[in-house]
C-alpha cells in the first residue's frame, strides 16, 4: 500500500495575469520531511509557494495533503486545511511583544505559546522587548514560531535567511529539521543557502526558469554539483 504524502503538488503551472512563470511543478513531501526547494534569483520558488499557500490560484494543476484533493486559489480555505506559510517579509507585527504576536495567531489553535517557546528560548528572553527591537535572527525564529502554533500540517517558509548572517543561518536552519522531526509536519524551505540546505533537507529541487531541472534525496542533488552550479550561474548568483 502507499501512503499518500502530507503535501502532493501533481502538474502545477503558477504565474500571474495568466502567465506561467512556473511549470510542470510535480512535488511530493511526506510528514516529518523536509524539502528544499532551490534556484537563482527569480526560478519562480516564490510564486510556487503562494500558489501552494492559495495566495495565487494555480494555473493547472493539482494539490492535495494526505491524498485529498484540495480547492486551490483561496489562502483562507488552505491555512484551515493546514497549510501555513512564513513569508519572506516575515510579516510580524513589530510594535507587539514576541508572546503577543504568538497569542494573536494562536486562537485557532491546540498549540500552547509555551510549547513553541520551548524551540525559541533566545525569545523567552527577550520577553519585554516589540517584535521590532528583535535582531533579524531572533525576528525570523519568532515568524517561525507563530506559523508552528497553528499546527500546520504543510510548513512553507520562504528565504528564511534572507538579511541574516551565515553563522546564524547554520544555527536557524537546524532549528527547521528539529521541527519536522517533531511536529511531524511536511515543511518545503527556499533557501539560497544551498549547501546548508541540503544539510538539513530530506529531498531537493532545483528550480530554473520555472522548470525542474534537478529532484532527488538532498544527497541526490548535492552530487550534481555541475546542474547546481550552471543553475545558479543561469541566475547569477553562487550556490
Ligand atoms: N506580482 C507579479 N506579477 C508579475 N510577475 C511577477 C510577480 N511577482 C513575481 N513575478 C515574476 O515571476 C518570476 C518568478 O519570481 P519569484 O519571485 O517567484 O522568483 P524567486 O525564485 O522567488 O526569486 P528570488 O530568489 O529573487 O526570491 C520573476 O520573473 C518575477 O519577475
Ligand atoms: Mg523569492
Amino acid at each position: 500500500m502507499t501512503v499518500a504524502a502530507a503535501l502532493d503538488c501533481t502538474g502545477i503551472h503558477a504565474g500571474y495575469n495568466k502567465v506561467a512563470v512556473a511549470r510542470d511543478i510535480d512535488l511530493s513531501v511526506g510528514h516529518g520531511q523536509v524539502m528544499t526547494v532551490l534556484g537563482p534569483n527569480g526560478a519562480g520558488k516564490t510564486t510556487l509557494l503562494l500558489t501552494i499557500a492559495g495566495f495565487l490560484a494555480p494555473l493547472k494543476g493539482a494539490i492535495s495533503l494526505d491524498g485529498v484533493p484540495l480547492r486551490t486559489g483561496s489562502a483562507r480555505r488552505m491555512n484551515r486545511a493546514g497549510v501555513v506559510l512564513v513569508p519572506d517579509s516575515r510579516a510580524l507585527f513589530t510594535e507587539l511583544t514576541p508572546v503577543q504576536n504568538l497569542k494573536l495567531a494562536a486562537r485557532r489553535s491546540r498549540s500552547s505559546v509555551d510549547d513553541v517557546l520551548d524551540l525559541f528560548p533566545a525569545l523567552r528572553l527577550r520577553a519585554r522587548l516589540r517584535a521590532g527591537q528583535l535582531s533579524g535572527g531572533e525576528q525570523q525564529m519568532l515568524a517561525v514560531a507563530r506559523a508552528l502554533i497553528q499546527a500546520p500540517k504543510v510548513l512553507l517558509i520562504d528565504e528564511m535567511s534572507m538579511g541574516l548572517a551565515p553563522v546564524i543561518v547554520e544555527s536557524l536552519l537546524p532549528i527547521i529539521r528539529q521541527v519536522a522531526d517533531e511536529s511531524n509536519a511536511a515543511v518545503v524551505l527556499v533557501e539560497q543557502h544551498v549547501q546548508l540546505a541540503l544539510e538539513v533537507a530530506d529531498v531537493a529541487i532545483v528550480l530554473v526558469h520555472g522548470g525542474i531541472v534537478a529532484s532527488g534525496s538532498a544527497d541526490e542533488v548535492r552530487r550534481e554539483e555541475a546542474t547546481l552550479a550552471q543553475a545558479y550561474l543561469s541566475g547569477g548568483t553562487d550556490p
